[in-house]
């Protein structure tokens, strides 16, 4: 069965696109699944990426047209369709939960992995976010399962306590982090992976591997 796994949070710059497409790029190079990925945030930045690169050895993506008279129709009939032919969607969501985009969006998403960065306005936005996940469920009908994933580790303070303040809520952290690394800012794109996924103690290759036990992905 084909898995939408959704990258989202409120917070505008925490990442969500980066891991989305680090994420692709090594599902695309080390398994022999199909990956599509939906563009489903209005500034189209996996697309305009896709576009740029413009390489037919790239992950499909898909931007969606949310401008168009009654989209949750055909945003359903897109998801529809491309369970048929691709076994792992990604999307991208936009940043603000209260636009129809992020609302259809997320009822189409089985997963959702929620990048956290270690500093006050994050947390706080996050918690916002997080609270407002229980609403979405009761009208999806089955439970998103949430993950959360550090991203742009830094040695803070706030990183320390970041494991005791997300234990209470409904998202399961991973043990693995992206740290603030500038190999994340300049080396993005749909068709190359990361890096070398022989080099075990890479902290990317270790995320990806709890990525793929953690959302039961077979590569
Ligand atoms: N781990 C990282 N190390 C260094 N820079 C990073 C890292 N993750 C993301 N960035 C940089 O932070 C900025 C924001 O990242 P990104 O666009 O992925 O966030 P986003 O959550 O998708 O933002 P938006 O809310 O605008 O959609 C970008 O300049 C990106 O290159
Ligand atoms: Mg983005």
């Amino acid at each position: 069965m084909s898995k939408v796994i959704s990258f989202a949070t409120q917070k505008g710059g925490a990442g969500k696109t980066t891991l989305l497409m680090l994420t692709a790029a090594a599902l695309h190079n080390r398994s022999s699944q199909k990956v599509l990925v939906i563009d489903s945030d209005p500034q189209l930045s996996v697309k305009n990426i896709y576009k740029q690169e413009g390489n037919s050895k790239s992950y499909d993506v898909f931007a969606f047209n949310w401008g168009q008279p009654t989209p949750e129709v055909n945003f359903d009939k897109v998801i529809t369709l491309a369970k048929r032919k691709y076994e792992i969607i990604l999307m991208d969501l936009p940043g603000n939960i209260k636009s129809e985009e992020f609302y259809y969006s997320i009822l189409q998403s089985d997963i959702l992995m929620v990048p956290i960065v270690a500093s006050t306005l994050d947390m706080n936005a996050t918690m916002g976010f997080l609270h407002r996940i229980p609403d979405f469920n009761k009208e999806k009908g089955s439970p998103l399962e949430v993950f959360g994933v550090v991203n742009k580790r830094e040695k803070t303070l706030e990183q320390k306590f970041i494991h005791e303040l997300y234990h209470l809520e409904n998202l399961k952290l991973f043990d693995s982090e992206i740290s603030y690394l500038v190999r994340y800012k300049r080396q993005i794109s749909t068709v190359f992976d990361i890096v070398d996924p022989m080099i075990e103690d890479d902290e990317f290759n270790i995320y990806f591997k709890e990525f793929v036990e953690k959302c039961e992905i077979s590569l």
